[in-house]
């Protein structure tokens, strides 16, 4: 039996996403024009940014997922990162664009940059639905970013709270108290 939680306001509406998604896959088709690209989803957060972005996405582009998860606490990520399932093709010689909910201290991404860029491809980027700058532990800074969030936790549009609300069409925040 999941918890119940008690939600705030709307944050970022279904319509604001999806018009912001619009604008950056219109630049990243702008920007990896003539290139290989493969966007890479991150299980399970990023799967309705991903869909939302791809539709924007002009010329050849492949897709691939990888699973990770982070030892520890449920809403504080712990600093350590597991691959719980890998990509299936081969990025050499690719441009890879992650896609990825948040970036909040930035351990998840700043490994998973560098594991990837260890496999050769042609280029690492970032694509993320939410920044959450207040939380950054790491150098790390996303080339495209949907929007910049406060320091709450978030739910909605894939994000969960113990893998609740992933399915609501607009970004919201957990009341604690
Ligand atoms: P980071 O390694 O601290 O940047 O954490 C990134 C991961 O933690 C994200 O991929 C999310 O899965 C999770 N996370 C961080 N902040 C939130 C939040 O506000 N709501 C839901 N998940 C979050
Ligand atoms: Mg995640």
């Amino acid at each position: 039996m999941l918890a119940e939680y008690e939600l705030g306001e709307v944050i970022f509406s279904q319509k604001e996403i999806e018009d912001r998604a619009a604008v950056l896959g219109a630049e990243i088709s702008k920007d990896y024009e003539g290139k290989q690209l493969i966007l890479v989803g991150i299980l399970r957060g990023a799967v309705m940014w991903m869909s939302e972005v791809m539709k924007h996405i002009t010329g050849d582009v492949e897709i691939d997922f990888m699973a990770l998860s982070s030892y520890g606490a449920l809403t504080k990520s712990s600093g350590v990162v597991k691959i719980n399932m890998d990509l299936n093709c081969d990025v050499t010689g690719k441009d890879v664009l992650i896609i990825e909910d948040i970036v909040d201290s930035g351990t998840t991404l700043t490994y998973l940059k560098g594991y990837l860029e260890g496999r050769n491809p042609s280029s690492v980027k970032i694509c993320t639905l939410l920044d959450k700058p207040t939380g950054r532990r790491t150098e790390l800074e996303a080339d495209y970013v949907g929007f910049e969030c406060p320091p709450v936790f978030i739910v909605g549009f894939g994000l969960d709270v113990n893998q609740k609300y992933r399915n609501l069409p607009y970004i919201t925040s957990v009341v604690t108290e």
